[in-house]
C-alpha cells in the first residue's frame, strides 16, 4: 500500500467514531479530505460540521454537508484530523496545511480529538518535522529572533511563487527547523506567549486521546 492508500484506509476506520445525530469538528488536510469523503456517505446521520479551514468548509459543503460557525456550537463529541506528527503520549505538530490555529479552535471544543494518520507521522521525539508558527505579520522578525535565541531556525513559509503564505486568518507561518521537543506542553506554553505568535503547531494542551494510525497490517487504535 502506498501512503494514500494507508490514508484512505484510516480515514474509513475513522467513520466508526462518529456519533449519530451530532455535529463534529473536522480537520485539514490531504487526509482529512478522504476521511470528508468517507464522511458524505453517511451524511444523513449526522447534523453537520464546524470546519477547521475554509478548505475544509467548502469540501464538506460540496458534499452538501452542513457547516455550522463554531460561535454557533458549545462543544462537539469528536474532532477527527490529521497530524504531521505524534509522539507515544498523543501529543502532535500540527500546521502543515497552514490551519492549525481553526485546528486548535476547534479541538479546544471537542470531547474527544481523533488523530487519523499513516504509521510515517508516528515518532518518538517530535520536532524533526518543522514546528509551524503562525505569527501576526508585523510581528513576524521579532517572533523569529526569539525563536532563534530558543536554538530553532526559523523560516518563513512562502507559496510555490515565492509570494508568502496567508493564512486563513491573514496571518504568516514561521517553520521552525531544529527543534527538539522533549516537553511539548512546556514548549507550547512558552512559545504560545510570545507577542505576536498567534497558535503554536504542539498540540499537547490539546493532544490526541485516541489515535488511528495506518498500517500495512491494518489500522492501529490507541488510546491515551
Ligand atoms: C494541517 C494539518 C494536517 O493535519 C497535517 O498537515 C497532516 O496533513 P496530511 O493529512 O495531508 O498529511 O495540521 O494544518
Amino acid at each position: 500500500m502506498n501512503q494514500n492508500d494507508l490514508k484512505r484506509l484510516v480515514a474509513q476506520k475513522a467513520i466508526e467514531y462518529v456519533p449519530l445525530n451530532a455535529i463534529i469538528g473536522v480537520g485539514t488536510g490531504s487526509t482529512a479530505d478522504l476521511f470528508i469523503d468517507e464522511l458524505a456517505l453517511i451524511k444523513d446521520n449526522i447534523v453537520g460540521a464546524i470546519a477547521s479551514s475554509e478548505r475544509t468548509k467548502q469540501r464538506l459543503e460540496g458534499h452538501g454537508i452542513k457547516v455550522f460557525d463554531v460561535n454557533e456550537v458549545e462543544s462537539v463529541p469528536v474532532y477527527i484530523d490529521g497530524a504531521d506528527e505524534i509522539d507515544p503520549e498523543g501529543n502532535m505538530i500540527k500546521g502543515g496545511g497552514a490551519a492549525h490555529t481553526r485546528e486548535k479552535i476547534c479541538a479546544s471544543i471537542a470531547e474527544q480529538f481523533i488523530c487519523i494518520a499513516d504509521a510515517s507521522k508516528e515518532v518518538k521525539v517530535l520536532g524533526k518535522f518543522p514546528l509551524p508558527v503562525e505569527v501576526v505579520p508585523l510581528a513576524r522578525q521579532a517572533v523569529a529572533r526569539q525563536l532563534s535565541d530558543l536554538g530553532g531556525q526559523p523560516v518563513w513559509r512562502k507559496n510555490a511563487d515565492g509570494s508568502p503564505l496567508i493564512t486563513d486568518n491573514g496571518c504568516h507561518i514561521l517553520d521552525v527547523h531544529g527543534l527538539n521537543i522533549t516537553e511539548p506542553l512546556a514548549l507550547e506554553i512558552q512559545l504560545s506567549i510570545i507577542p505576536g505568535v498567534l497558535t503554536v503547531g504542539i498540540f499537547a494542551q490539546n493532544a490526541a486521546d485516541i489515535a488511528l494510525i495506518a498500517t500495512e497490517d491494518g489500522v492501529k487504535v490507541t488510546e491515551y
